[in-house]
Formats: C-alpha cells, structure tokens, sequence
C-alpha cells in the first residue's frame, strides 16, 4: 500500500491547475443511464472513484470511452489537466447494482434514479456505512416513492419498480441531501408531468447536473436555488457538457498556501464556488485575489483564529472542515469548529493530535488551540478529507511526516503530490517493495 511522505516547512510558491469537480463528475456520468445516446463529459478528473463508476455503469452495459487530454500522470507535467469521457448506454443489459460495486462508493446509489426511470426497474445494493456517519438513503427512497415509485429494501437491497412509469408530484425534502437531490432530479426528467422540488441543495454540482439534464433536453427550472421545477420529458438525447472545477480541490491548495505562509494561484477554477471559505481565510488574515490569471491566496501575516460552523451550500462545506481544522491547528488563537452535516466527522482529530495539534471534540464541537509549531509524526489517513488534512499538517510540520493508506486520498485528489511539488512541497510518495 503506497504512502506518501512529507519534510514540511517550506512555504508553498507557485501555480496549481485545478481540475474537474468528482462529485459533479459522478453524478454526471450516472445521467448517461437516462438516454440510448452518448453523453460526452469534458473536464474530467483522473481519479478512483472515477474508475469505480465506471465499472458500475459498464456492468449495466454503458460504453465508456475515455481519452487523455494532455499529459497527466506519466509526463509529470503538473499543469495538465483533464480528460473526456463519453458514456453510450443504448442498451441497459443489467438491472442489478451490486453490492460489491457499490460499497466502494456511496454514490453507486445515483444509478437508481436513472434505472428507474428509463427501465422502470431497479435493483441497487444499500451502500452500507462509511467513516464519517451512518449516511442513510431513507430520503431518496421516499422521494422516489412520491413520485409512484415501489420500493422494497430488504437481503441489503433496494428494489425499486414503476410499471406504469413516474408520475410528477410536490417533493419537499425534510433536510437538504446533495445525493437526494441528485437521485430525484434524474427520474423527474423523465416521470410524466411536473414535479415540484422543495428544500432541493444548491450546491454548484447540482447546478452541473440539471445543465446537463436540459442539455439533454430536460426542462427543469429554477437551477441555483432550493426550488426546482422538473417538467417531465418523454425521451432524452446526447449531450456534451463540461464538468465544474473541483471547489473541495480549490480550497484545499488555498490552505496549502496558507497553512505554509506561502503563495500560491490558483488556476482553472472560480471564487463563486467556494466564497464561504475564502471569507473565512480573509478573517483569518489570508490574502485572498480573485485575478484573472487565477485566485491568488497568500498568507505573509499570520493566521488568526476563526470559528466555522458546516452548512449545506452557500455555507462553509463539510468537505472543508478537517482542512480549515489543520490551518486552526497553526493559528495564533482559538478556534471552534463545528459540523453540523454529519455525525461523526472528526476521524482526524486523534491523527492531527500527533502532530502536536490541540483540539477538544465536545459533541458536534472541536475547540482547537493554535500551536506555533506543529511537527512531523507518521498518521493514517481514515477518509478523503481527513486525509488531505494531514497532508496540510505535514506541509507545515518541521521534519518528517509519513502518511499511510493513501487510496483514501486518491479517491479525490489528482497527482496530489506532483500539484504540490510543483509548488516547491518536499513531497514523495512511496511504494512498497
Ligand atoms: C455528498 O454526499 C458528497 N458526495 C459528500 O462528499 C459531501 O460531504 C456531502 O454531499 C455533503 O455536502 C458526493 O457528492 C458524491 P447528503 P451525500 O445526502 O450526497 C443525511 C467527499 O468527501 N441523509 O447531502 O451522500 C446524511 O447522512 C464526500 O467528497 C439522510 O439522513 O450527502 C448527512 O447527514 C464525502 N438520509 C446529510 O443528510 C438520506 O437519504 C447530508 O447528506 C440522505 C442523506
């Protein structure tokens, strides 16, 4: 198993080129199951779980072609960036997610809206729980259902039928799901007559995905806000679309930048997708320029404690909470940090704590005490961000760090270390044997 190994302490100094968004990409490529005609995605992240869906949706018998666009991995050139991918479902060959497939990636759970409304049939593994909350599906299965939908779950499966097709209808989420919404605009597209989606997420990737649904001749309105309007369509076509930038990506080389006092641009990405995050670095004494040659973020004064609570889009994401914890760690002052999306997000806590981090988890609360020194200790990585988190600690620790199981972060990061290294990071990874 690779890890990856870090002599912090250098102020990071460059350019890093941000790539496509992973969770606008999944969703993306989970639309193609609507329609018998290719679906081109472009902008597209080199990435695990990329790989992951594909072998799902290939299983169900989608074509997936995908061609490099640029260097990537083996020229080592850091600037390059995206590929495109064409996905052709013309013929559904399998019904059945598998759990095998599945319970690598909870967002396997999107192929059942689209199943459901092009098939009228699905049957999807539940995905089962994951490090950083029981992450339940309850609120997608009971959407579908309002739109006359059968389900069943029982042997771990959900099976999920509509003889007589969807039927639109008045959906109000009781609490915002980004996957939800994601699952029920897809078999909106195609129910008959118009559904009323309330309490919808607004996050940029959603926004991604019904662009791409009306790119495929869906109607839906109301994108970017928490209502959205879905009137049904009897068929859809092929489209091309380009995938969003990565905003979790965008804001983890911010605090790169920031959490080494250096100076970093960045590139191929937009300062609307993550304003939260950039207003907290600009109260914690960052510098931050939206320019037109990239976001400028530079920290040549000292961070300062800021408090951050997690909140659905346009509030600070959750996906950000364990890096702005690592730049808390290095502040002068305290900070509170609290997570209001899921139960159990602080799997970083006790690995940040080895690098000589002073945090308290009280509840849904982390009190952290800046450190004017964190130092190099050998950490295991438990998710994806809680992994880029340490990554951060590493980079502004003095001496060695070492970090192991490193799949979890490149479920999510694209030639992280070579992005980094570009930047001056003393940063390798290291294969077994
Ligand atoms: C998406 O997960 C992202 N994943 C997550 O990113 C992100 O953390 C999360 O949204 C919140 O922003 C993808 O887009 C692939 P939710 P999702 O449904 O859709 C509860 C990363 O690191 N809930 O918005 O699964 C749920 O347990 C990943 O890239 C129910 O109770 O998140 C959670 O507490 C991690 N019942 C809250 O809602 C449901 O049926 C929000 O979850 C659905 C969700």
């Amino acid at each position: 198993m690779d890890s990856i190994k870090i002599e912090g302490g250098v102020p990071l100094k460059g350019d890093i080129t941000i790539g496509g968004a992973k969770n606008a990409a999944l969703p993306l490529m989970t639309a193609s199951l609507l329609t018998a005609e290719p679906l081109t995605l472009v902008n597209m992240p080199d990435l695990a779980d990329i790989g992951t869906l594909s072998k799902l949706l290939r299983h169900h018998g989608t074509r997936v072609d995908q061609s490099a666009i640029g260097a990537g991995h083996e020229s080592g050139d850091a600037g390059a960036t995206g590929q495109t991918m064409t996905l052709t479902a013309d013929r559904i060959t399998d019904l059945t997610a598998p759990y095998d497939l599945v319970r690598r990636m909870r967002a396997s759970v999107l192929v059942l809206g689209p199943l459901l409304a092009r098939m009228g049939e699905a049957k999807v593994s539940l995905p089962g729980g994951c490090a950083i909350g029981s992450r339940p599906v309850d609120l997608h299965l009971k959407a579908l259902e309002q739109l006359g939908a059968k389900i069943d779950v029982r042997e771990g499966y959900i099976y999920a039928s509509a003889t007589g097709g969807l039927k639109g209808a008045k959906v109000t989420f009781p609490k915002v799901t980004v996957g939800g919404t994601e699952n029920l605009l897809m078999a909106a597209a195609l129910a008959k007559g118009e559904t009323l989606l309330e309490n919808a997420a607004r996050e940029p990737e959603i926004g991604n995905l019904a662009e791409c649904l009306n790119a495929m001749g869906a109607d839906i309105t109301g994108i970017g806000s928490g209502t959205l309007r879905i009137k049904g369509v009897a068929s859809l076509h092929g489209a091309r679309v380009a995938v969003i930038p990565d905003r979790i990506e965008t804001g983890t080389y911010a605090i790169a930048g920031a959490i080494t006092r250096g100076r970093v641009t960045l590139k191929g990405t937009r300062y609307d997708l993550l304003e939260s995050v950039f207003t907290s670095l600009r109260q914690a004494g960052v510098e931050v320029e939206d320019t037109k040659d990239g976001i400028v973020v530079s920290a040549r004064n000292g961070i300062r404690g800021v408090d951050v609570a997690t909140d659905p889009f346009p509030g600070f994401p959750t996906d950000m909470q364990a890096q702005w914890m690592a730049l808390m760690a290095t502040a002068d002052g305290a900070s509170m940090i609290t997570e209001t999306i899921f139960e159990n997000r602080f799997m970083h806590v006790p690995e940040l704590a080895r690098f000589g981090a002073d945090v308290n988890v009280h509840g849904a609360s982390a009190i952290v005490r800046g450190r004017k020194k964190l130092s190099g200790a050998p950490v295991m990585a438990t998710d994806l961000r809680a992994s880029s988190s340490l990554v951060l600690a590493g980079l502004a620790a003095s001496g060695e760090t070492v970090i192991n199981r490193v799949y979890h972060l490149d479920r999510g990061y694209e030639r992280l270390e070579q992005k980094l290294a570009a930047c001056g990071a003393r940063i390798e990874r290291v294969s077994p044997g």
